[in-house]
């Protein structure tokens, strides 16, 4: 796509020989920042207007430069553009097309500004607008949970510690543990974009500008908060990458979680759900093989996204101030994990509300691992029983069990009265596993009805969104 040849460098005054045909390819971007011409036009235009608002171009000339940079961005837009490494960057092709289209007075578009600030606000607007759509996202996964929440409050499987069975929990209520993830990454998401919103431009190349320029109305035309305090800050600043790259690695880990159980759960030994065919794929020699590679490659693209963190972490770990050319190393790793992030996102939103429950399978295997042996301690501490000996009791009526290959709700009466005398036929409500679930009653507990609530709360929370 790009021409290699030696064009004549916007930067060229100063040079007396032609760069190294490896350095130019080396140190130029275009091949991977050219993702941000929008923004970076977006940018001219701003700075543009402020020219002449600043008496600094006149609207004649200013007229021009608007309609030569629509024109390319057009000519972009339709792949019509022809892109030069030797240009290095998104930047330098823009501004020498725009002077090759419109004459010298496309030459006057760079005054007062530098391509250290005018990359951070690119970057700024790029990461902005992604953020919104990251947000929507994970609205949409969120929705999509409520409603198998919705339709799973009474469904019941084994909830896990340890991943050893615990104690009965309701599928849906299950739901709402990832609904809630979901919900931190989302507020995290949204408190960063308050920080990548302000407006570099202006900062120059590190000190600010000898011209009478408007900051404010620049800020204000992008849709920015406010033009960033410091110049050299706003030029080498890249925090905001990095808080976006912690959000996505938290995120990812939050997904890496669902993922496991996903592939754990549609396995033979647990057979507690089944994806949809569409999101799974067969094995090239087993013919029976239906494998969870939409879960499974979630899970694994949380390490490259995970690595983009520590890449921009040790990127800008001991740069001085302000600029350096290290912060190009910025867009690939920043790029890819709003990538992986997005696809990530947009699969489990289309996979989740095609989910079906084994609800047999769950519920037989919630019978099995003696789920309601907590119930029936604190059965006995309600008869006067304290909890320390009720816990023993039960251990005991558990090891019985075990010997005799049977539940606890399966064990008779006077087999149970062996272990204490506290124990009466009403025994066997509480160990049922709908007694069980619905026993837990509170707010965050596992009843269906409160998972019912939990599940409206959220869905108010969400439409205000
Ligand atoms: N391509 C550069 C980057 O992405 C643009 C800024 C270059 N500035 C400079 N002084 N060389 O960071």
């Amino acid at each position: 796509m790009s021409k290699n040849n030696d064009q004549n460098k916007l930067w060229g005054g100063r040079f007396t020989e032609p760069t190294d045909a490896f350095v130019q390819r080396f140190t130029a971007s275009v091949d991977f920042d050219r993702r941000l011409f929008q923004q970076d036009i977006d940018g001219s235009v701003a700075h543009a207007k402020m020219l002449v608002k600043a008496g600094i171009l006149t609207a004649a000339e200013v007229s021009k430069i608007l309609d030569g940079l629509e024109s390319i961005r057009q000519d972009i837009t339709d792949d019509k553009f022809e892109w030069s490494v030797a240009l290095e960057d998104v930047h330098m092709n823009i501004e020498a097309a725009l002077t090759s289209r419109i004459g010298d007075v496309g030459k006057k578009l760079h005054t007062g500004r530098s391509r250290n600030d005018q990359v951070a606000t690119d970057i700024r607007l790029y990461v902005r607008g992604e953020i919104d759509q990251i947000a929507e996202l994970i609205t949409r996964l969120q929705s999509a949970l409520l409603g198998v929440a919705e339709k799973e409050a009474s469904t019941i499987m084994p909830g896990f510690t340890h991943l050893q069975t615990a104690q009965p929990v309701s599928f849906g209520h299950h739901m709402m543990a990832w609904y809630e993830m979901l919900d931190r990454d989302y507020a995290r998401l949204l408190d960063c974009r308050k920080r990548v919103n302000v407006s570099p431009l202006g900062a120059a190349a590190l000190a600010g500008t000898t011209y009478p320029i408007d900051r404010y109305f620049t800020a204000e035309q992008l849709g920015f908060d406010a033009p960033t305090r410091n110049s050299l800050d706003s030029v080498s600043d890249r925090d905001f990458a990095i808080e976006l790259a912690s959000f996505a690695s938290i995120l990812m880990m939050h997904l890496s979680r669902f993922s496991e159980e996903l592939v754990l759960w549609t396995s033979a030994q647990f057979n507690f759900i089944d994806l949809p065919d569409r999101f799974c794929t067969g094995s090239s020699i087993m013919p029976q093989k239906k494998n969870p590679d939409v879960p499974e490659l979630v899970r694994g693209k949380t390490g490259r996204v995970h690595g983009h963190l520590v890449s921009l972490l040790t990127l800008m770990k001991s740069q001085p101030l302000a600029y350096n050319k290290d912060n190009q190393e910025d867009k690939e790793p920043l790029f890819d994990l709003i990538d992986t992030v997005k696809d990530c996102l947009f699969a489990y939103s289309q996979m989740m509300p095609a989910v079906s429950c084994n609800k047999d399978e769950m519920y037989a295997a919630a019978k099995q691992g003696y789920a309601t042996a907590t119930d029936l301690a604190d059965y006995l501490v309600k008869k006067g029983m304290p909890f320390r000996d009720a816990h023993e009791v039960v251990g005991k009526s558990v090891a019985f069990g075990i010997e005799k290959k049977k539940d606890l709700a399966e064990l008779k009466l006077a087999e149970l009265q062996n272990f204490s005398d506290l124990i009466t036929q009403d025994v066997f409500e509480v160990l049922t596993l709908e007694g069980s679930v619905a026993a837990r009653d509170h707010i965050g507990g596992t009843a269906p009805i409160q998972v019912l609530a939990a599940v409206a709360t959220a869905k108010t929370d969400i439409s205000k969104r």
